[in-house]
């Protein structure tokens, strides 16, 4: 008698995954603590760190408690740091002026990590305005009130020098300012930083899960982004970005938000050859943990699986604020 083993009854997928060893065996994605990349907060004159009440777990740190979260997050395996600056509101103003001040709040936190932990964490900053605009907006207005690009393009040059004085491995746009890449790039070569490398947020869409965002960098936008971001609708303009990004110079791309945007990462990751990172942001945070605390989702499951899918997707690398924890249980 002949079984046809192309077909059931011969062929039982289920076999695959008859036990814990088994489907370990032939799982085809496996996170590492090297793909994950944490990003942090780090309040200017806080003298503790402040907790953000959409993001459970998760503080503006002090100058202290940052220098102590990189050494954790080194030491559990992470290969990443991304920096952003908290200013004090009174250093806020219509041109971000502590985004380029050497001694404003991120050229500080750069400095600090780089003292503590040095070489051994790839250490990466924000280069964007709206945490030190008054106005909250990515970029500076024209006199109709509207983000007026090539001038947002001065600063953003100014602010990849400071970083870059300062001891960041990465510089990481995130503006979506047409011409950024190249830009920047050209203000690192010509002040001596050509090995100081560019992660470019190539795709970032006008997401609503930005929210929690906004109260981690005490954000007061009024309005939205939508003029700069991306819609959400559109698939093609991300390849449009991504050629863009990598004629400016990027050394790595980006994809964000994350888990809405799967589609998106993995056309880019099938489309370059340089690095693909992509961005698990606060409100994808936020949802896992608001619904683990009502008992609606398991948590540790539900954050594993958020993260397999996307490195399943074609990331590289993950940015997310779970990368300590979860590089301690892998
Ligand atoms: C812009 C920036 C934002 C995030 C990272 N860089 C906010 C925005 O574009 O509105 C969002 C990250 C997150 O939501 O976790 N500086």
């Amino acid at each position: 008698m002949s079984t046809t083993y192309g077909t059931f009854p011969g062929a039982r997928p289920r076999r695959l995954r008859t036990t814990p060893a088994m489907r370990r065996m032939v799982a085809e994605t496996r996170l590492h603590p090297a793909d994950l990349i944490l990003p942090a907060f780090v309040r200017e004159g806080a003298r503790e760190p402040v907790p953000i009440s959409a993001m459970p777990g998760v503080v503006q740190h002090t100058r202290d408690t940052l220098r102590k979260a990189a050494v954790e997050a080194l030491a559990a395996g992470v290969s990443g740091i991304m920096l952003f600056g908290v200013p004090e509101d009174a250093k806020k103003d219509a041109v971000g002026t502590a985004g380029t001040d050497p001694d404003g709040i991120l050229q500080v936190a750069i400095r600090d990590v780089k003292a503590e932990v040095g070489d051994d964490l790839v250490i990466m900053s924000d280069l964007c305005l709206d945490e030190y605009t008054d106005h909250g907006h990515c970029g500076v207005l024209d006199s109709e009130g509207r983000v007026d690009n090539d001038a947002t393009l001065e600063r953003y040059a100014e602010m990849a020098q400071v970083q870059a004085d300062a001891g960041v491995h990465v510089v990481g746009p995130s503006g979506m300012m047409d011409g950024q890449v190249g830009v920047i790039r050209d203000a690192l070569d010509q002040t001596g930083h050509e090995d100081v490398s560019v992660l470019a947020y190539t795709a970032k869409y006008a997401s609503a899960f930005y929210g929690p965002f906004r109260e981690a960098v005490g954000s007061s936008l009024q309005g939205d982004r939508k003029t700069y971001q991306q819609d959400p609708a559109n698939a093609r303009e991300s390849l449009r970005e991504l050629a863009l990004d990598l004629a400016e110079g990027a050394d790595m791309v980006m994809v964000k938000p994350a888990l809405p945007y799967l589609d998106i990462l993995a056309e880019v990751a099938k489309a370059v050859d340089v690095p693909v990172a992509a961005y698990q942001i606060s409100g994808e945070y936020a949802m896992v943990e608001a619904a683990a605390a009502n008992g609606w989702i398991d948590r540790d499951r539900a954050i594993m699986e958020t993260l397999t899918g996307v490195k399943r997707a074609g990331a590289n690398m993950i940015l997310t604020y779970w990368a300590t924890e979860v590089a301690r249980q892998l």
